[in-house]
Parts: C-alpha cells; structure tokens; sequence
C-alpha cells in the first residue's frame, strides 16, 4: 500500500522577535549601590524611563520610546548577560569587572559608586607577621594578586557576603572587601590595613553590538560621556 504525504509545511524559526530586537538596545544594570545613579545618568544622558515603573518589582522595562529595554541583574551577572549578548551594554562596578573574566568592551569610567577595595583587619590583630594570612572575601582574584605580588601566602576564604564578620568571629585573619563610606568596617571594629585598589561604575558593551549596533550605542555613549564630564566640572 503506498501512503500518499502531503507536504507538511515546514516551519522555520520565527524570527519575529530578533529582528524587533535588533532595533532594541538592552542594557544590564547592576542591581544595588549602583542601581539609582545608573538610571539618572541614562536619564541625563536622553534615555526617557517611565518612573513608576522601577518602583515596580518588573526585572525588565521599556524607556518610553521602546527603543531602550532595561535589565536589572546582580552585580556579578551584568558580564555575563553582556558578555552572552542578552544585553548589548551594561552598568556594573569595577570591582566586578575585576572579577569577571568576561570579554567585554569598556568604554567609559561613570565615575558613579566610587568605593575602594582594601584589606582590612581587626584593629588590635595585626597580619603582618602571620606565616599564612587567612583572607576572607569576595574578591578572591584581586586578593590573590594583591598578596602575590608582595610574597604572601594567603589562604582564601571565599564568601558571599558579609564579609566582615570572618575576622570577628576568627573565621579569617583579614578580609579583602568594597569600603565604601567606612561604616560598616567601623562598626564591627575593623580598620583599613591597605587601599589596594578604587572601583567606579563602568559602561560596558558587548563586542559584537558595539559594531552591529553602533547607531544607538555610539551616540549614547557620548552622552553619557558629556554628562560624566560636566558632573566632573
Ligand atoms: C559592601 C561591602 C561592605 C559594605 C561597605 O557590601 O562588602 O560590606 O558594602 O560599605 P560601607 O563602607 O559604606 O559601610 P554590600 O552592601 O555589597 O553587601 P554584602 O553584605 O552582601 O557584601
């Protein structure tokens, strides 16, 4: 018996959605410290975001002109997002970037969230003549390179969080951590032993979007540049 098929039409993928997204610029915000002067500077820089939105607890939203698509990460993940081309461009702290192996573009120092990254110890507890220092952080590449450079041995620590508890509890003989008002180092008897290095929010793109979608990314970039210089002045 022969079975006669008709000619199923064959589906291909629906492309419907990338090419809108081709004329749409997603960009990844760092979550946190960074999150309030990154929407004022995109603001400043012509990017019209509908305010009772990010009161919202939406993960991602339009500019008004749905041209500019917002996505709102933890810090660690705004590499990765932009790295991957989810999003074209992002917003995420140096000290991240530090971090992240990601291969990204870095175009631009916001100057926002300016914190320093620095090796900390409890104020009666000096690390200076341990054999092995214990470091707890959340930098384990920048305080392996920090102490390698000097000889050190070091055992990391690796924590997510809270870093400055590991000395007050004996977990660890120092941290290495984000200061940023020098507050919370105050307040759990902790002092700054070095600076090793400062961290600001940088802008950051993808390789590809920053030759595919230069249209939009270029003239951002300038205005974001112009309104970083002019809060400079
Ligand atoms: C960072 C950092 C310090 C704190 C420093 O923590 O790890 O704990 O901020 O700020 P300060 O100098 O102004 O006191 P974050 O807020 O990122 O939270 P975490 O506890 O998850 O590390």
């Amino acid at each position: 018996m022969t079975v006669k098929t008709m000619p199923v039409p064959v589906e291909g993928p629906d492309n419907s959605d990338r090419r809108a997204f081709d004329d749409i610029l997603t960009i990844a915000i760092a979550k946190g410290r960074l999150q309030d002067q990154s929407i004022d500077l995109l603001e400043h820089a012509g990017v019209q975001i509908d305010r009772e939105l990010l009161r919202s607890r939406k993960l991602t939203i339009s500019d008004l002109t749905g041209a500019v698509r917002l996505v709102f990460v933890k810090p660690s993940d705004v590499p990765v997002y932009v790295e991957h081309g989810i999003a074209d461009c992002g917003i995420v702290g140096r000290d991240v970037l530090l971090e992240s192996e990601a291969d990204l573009l870095q175009p631009l120092d916001l100057g926002i969230a300016r914190c320093r990254i620095a090796v900390a110890a409890l104020a009666l507890r000096p690390i200076a003549d341990l054999s092995v220092v214990r470091v707890a952080t959340k930098y384990p590449r920048v305080a392996l390179a920090h102490f390698g450079a000097r000889g050190i041995p070091v055992e990391i620590i690796g924590l997510l969080g809270s870093v400055e508890l590991a000395p007050v509890l004996g977990l660890s003989d120092c941290i290495v951590d984000l200061v940023e008002t020098g507050q919370t180092l105050i307040e759990n008897g902790l002092e700054i032993v070095e600076v090793i290095t400062v961290s600001t929010g940088r802008f950051v793109v993808n390789r590809a979007s920053y030759q595919l979608k230069s249209k939009m990314i270029t003239p951002l970039i300038s205005a974001l540049r112009m309104t970083v210089d002019a809060r400079e002045r």
